[in-house]
This record gives structure tokens, sequence and C-alpha cells, in this order.
């Protein structure tokens, strides 16, 4: 275990995420946490994250120095970094002059943190103050033009810092940095692979349980199928998973569900086929936020009949949910295993369906969700499906929802889906929603004939976490193609359009 000291800007989550792709396995905790708390978690070494402020400002965060005495090693990371050297008694100074961005530093000795870097690299700064003299026992590894000491390290106590931000893509050799430092410094095992992460989840989930039965609900979605699969593998026959087809899923997702991951898994699967009921309640409606609830209430009532016929052969305690890492840390439940057994009304079931939650992946990042379901042997569609919203194509076709228009979004919407997979773009978009504009209509010509069909939107979009996002420049020639293929193939389909609008301010589904 390495601890991620978050230092309240937003790097504490990549950095966790880097030591994590150097197979450590590592959490992050709060700077209010004591040196005592710290040394209980037994940490193999600690991180001191970047953070907003200067150690001199009022109420800036304070490291503990007694930290730095407990033989864990301790590597500090830009505020960090600062943080360390002011604890140990060095000197940082308000220099006046902020460093931001690419800046090229000068290696000068490279000891067990820097080794194998060349003499100058272009690293990530962001900050104002800097160490101008670094404490007893520290040799200086490092400068730039304005900040004499960028990297030191105390190689009798393993303690080390870098002013930079070697967890950013932009600091060049940062994940070497970063490896250097938990393998020669803190010598910690790259241990934390997908085989043992499934391993290690198998017996947390086989101790929670007991002979317990528990229930799970599939989406479609990747986290909602990994974690279903690794409950699976812990207890087999004692889980049972409700799918609920609500027909607004893209071609082919339905049967991936109930065919591929049943074949995959051996789950046992209730599906609850729910078209009528959906299309029903969506007739003659749309206006996106009543479409939205509308899709909310139906899933809730269809998921409770089905928890409620599976729960009647024998009672149903646990139900297994797909919180991932990043949401726990977010919400300030960073204490890993502490929030688990805090009974959950998912979207509002009533207070007689109460269920203890199991969050397989609460631990985890997306990536590592990925990782694992491969492990599990899942379809590489649904390991490597794109962000798709829970409303499903309701919520891209503007206009009321039919039968008829949700059969002619799928076909343009697999077909561009192909075509993206053909250009090999898949992992580069973030997500690619086709959008049928169902309430316009324009004048074409085919062959001799005037034609008068609707539009379809093409919004692929480039992003990290979808908060924001800007437009992807897809190559001209990809969506030549994907044009000509649908005005060819879907005959009411007339004419096709690309969004190139960023977010904000667009948002990336169209409703
Ligand atoms: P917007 O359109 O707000 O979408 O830019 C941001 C991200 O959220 C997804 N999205 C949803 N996901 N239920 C979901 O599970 C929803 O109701 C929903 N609405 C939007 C969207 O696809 C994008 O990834």
């Amino acid at each position: 275990l390495v601890l991620v000291v978050d230092y309240g800007a937003q790097y504490a989550q990549l950095i966790a995420r880097r030591v994590r792709e150097a197979r450590v396995y590592s959490e992050i905790v709060p700077h209010t946490i004591t040196a005592e708390e710290l040394r209980a978690r037994n940490p193999k070494a600690v991180i001191l994250s970047g953070g907003p402020s200067s150690v001199y400002a009022e109420g800036a965060p304070q490291v503990d120095p007694a930290l730095f005495g407990t033989g864990t090693p301790v590597l500090g990371i830009c505020y960090g970094f600062q943080a360390m050297a002011a604890a140990l008694g060095g000197d940082v100074a308000r220099t006046g002059r902020r460093e931001y961005g690419r800046t090229p530093v000068r290696v000068a000795g490279t000891g067990a943190l820097l080794a194998g870097l060349p003499e100058e690299l272009s690293v990530w700064m962001s900050h104002g103050d800097a160490v101008a003299a670094a404490p007893g026992g520290f040799g200086v590894l490092a400068g730039t033009a304005d900040t004499p000491v960028a990297a030191f390290e105390d190689p009798a106590r393993g303690l080390a810092g870098v002013q930079w931000h070697p967890e950013v893509h932009h600091s060049q050799l940062g994940q070497r940095v970063l490896e250097n430092f938990l393998f020669d410094i803190a010598k910690v095992r790259p241990d934390w692979t997908p085989a043992n992460i499934v391993e290690d989840s198998v017996a947390a989930i086989r101790e929670q349980v007991g002979d317990a039965r528990v229930l799970c609900a599939l989406s479609g979605g990747v986290d909602s199928a990994v974690a279903a699969a690794l409950v699976q593998r812990a207890i087999g026959d004692q889980l049972t998973c409700v799918f609920v087809d609500h027909g607004l899923l893209r071609a082919g997702e339905a049967e991936q569900v109930e065919r591929d991951f049943v074949a995959a898994t051996g789950v046992d699967l209730k599906v609850s086929d729910a078209t009528d009921r959906f299309l029903d309640a969506l007739a003659g409606v749309s206006d996106p936020e009543t479409k939205r609830k509308i899709i909310g209430r139906e899933f809730i009532r269809t998921f409770e009949a089905a928890a409620r016929e599976v729960a009647a052969d024998g009672g149903v305690d646990f139900l297994v949910q797909g919180t991932l890492y990043p949401d726990v840390v977010e919400s300030g439940g960073g204490e890993g295993a502490a929030n688990i057994k805090s009974h959950h009304n998912v979207g509002g079931l009533p207070d007689d369906l109460e269920f203890t939650l199991i969050e397989p992946l609460r631990t985890l990042f997306k990536d590592e969700v990925r990782a694992v379901g491969e492990e599990l042997g899942l379809p590489p569609a649904m390991v490597w499906r794109q962000p798709f919203p829970g409303p499903g194509l309701a919520i891209r076709i503007v206009g009321e929802v039919t039968r008829d228009r949700l059969e002619l979004l799928r076909a343009a919407d697999a077909i561009a889906r192909e075509e993206l997979t053909r250009a090999g773009l898949d992992r580069e978009v973030w997500q690619f929603p086709v959008v049928l504009l169902a309430d316009v209509r324009s004048v074409g010509v085919q062959g001799d004939g005037r034609t008068y069909g609707h539009p379809v939107v093409l919004r692929p979009v480039s992003s990290e976490d979808a908060m924001t996002a800007d437009w992807s420049r897809l190559p001209h020639e990809l969506l030549e193609r994907i044009s000509t293929r649908i005005t060819n193939e879907v005959p009411e389909v007339n004419r096709v359009v690309l969004d190139v609008t960023s977010k904000p301010p667009g948002t990336i589904e169209w409703e």
C-alpha cells in the first residue's frame, strides 16, 4: 500500500493512478490525517501531493514532521516538496516569480530518484513559492533557471521530492521518476495486477456475503458487468442478476448481455423485457426532462418487480453496485472500506426492499475495471464500451420516441460505430453519439427522385471525464464513409451533419 496525501489540488487522483499503473496499490488520504493514523495504515511509502496553497499562507495544510522520522519513505511533489522542505528545516521562499507550464530542468546529480534521466528534461511546473535551500542531509538533484532547488533526496532516510509534476503526461519521463521512487527508494513490489485484484476481491466478497443471496442489476455497461462478474466468480449461484431491457439500447447490446455475458460468466440472469412498457409510457412525449423522468420511474418500477420475484424464493440481503474509486474520493469517503455497510435505496426503492451494498469496484479506477473485465474473460465489446447514458437512445431522438424511429437511429448508429472501429479510432474518441432529428425534415435528391427525409447528427467528442469535451477532428475520409453508408443504407435519412460544438457550451448529449 502506498498512501497519497491529498493537499487539495486535482493532482492526487492522478498520482494514485500513476502509482497503480506501476502495479502498486495506492489510496488517497486527506491531509488532515495525523502521522499516527498514517502509520496505523502501515504504508510501504507515502507521497505528498501538490496543492493550491503557499506553505506560508494562513491555514495552509501543514505536514507533521513526525511523518519523516518513521522510516517510511516519503516523496514530496510540488506543494508536498515545499512542505517537506519547510518541515525539515529547509528554506522555502517567495520568489515572486511563477513557473507555470512546460519548463526545462537541468539534472545535476541523479541520486536514486532521477537515475536514468537525461541532463535536460522538459517538465510541467505550477508553483509560486520555491525551495531556496534544501534541509540538512538532502542532496540537490536538479534546478531550473528560476528555481535552484527543483529536486532533492536524502538517501539515508528514504526521503525525496520534486518541484514539478511527474504525474502529468506533459512531464517527460515522469513515470520513470515515480517508479524510481517506488522501486529503488521505497523498494515496493509491483504486485497490483488484474489477477491479484480478482483474487483479493473474490476473497473479500466471500467474507462479506457468507452464504446470503445477492442481487445485481445489469445495464449493458462495463461497470455493472465487471462488478457482477466478480461477485459471480466469488459466490456463484448465490447471485442473481436482473437485466431491465428498456428497448432503448443500441444494436446488439441487449444480446451482449443476454447471450455473451451469460456465456462468459455463467451468471443466473433474469431478463425483464419491458420495451412495451417504456414505449407506452414515452408515447407522445418530446420534452427531454419529461423523457428522463419517465424512464427513471419506469426503470425503478420494473426493477422492483423483478427484485421482488427473485426475493420471493428466499430472502436477498445484498445488492451489487458498480461504484468506482473516483466517486468514493469525490464524495469524501476516501477511507476505503468505511462506508461499505451503508444501507441504500437504489434510486428510490421502497423501504421494505432494503439491501446492504456490495461495491466490488470501490477501490478501482476505470482502466483497472477494464483490465479486471478482460481478466475475467468478458466480451471485449462490453469491456471497451464507451460511456452510454442510462436513458439510452431516447435522449438521442429529438422529438417523440417511437419504435420506427428507434430502428432507424439504431441502424445509423451501428454504421457510425462500425466505421469508427474499422478506422481504429475507438479509444481515441470518448463517445460518439448519433442523434436523430426526428421532427426536422429536409429536401434531398436520390436517383431521379426528390426525397424528404430526416437528418442525423454525428457528435464525436474527446474528453477526459465528460465534464468538459471537445469535438473530435475525425478524418474526412471516415466522415465521408459514414455519411455515404448512412444515406444509402437507411432510406429515411437523407442528410448527415457534424456537430462541431465543444462542451461547454454544448453538452455531449443533445437532450
Ligand atoms: P452531457 O450530455 O451532460 O453528458 O454532456 C455527460 C456524460 O453523461 C452521460 N449522460 C448520462 N449518463 N444517465 C447516465 O448514466 C443519464 O441520464 C445521462 N445523461 C448523460 C453522457 O452520455 C456523457 O457521457
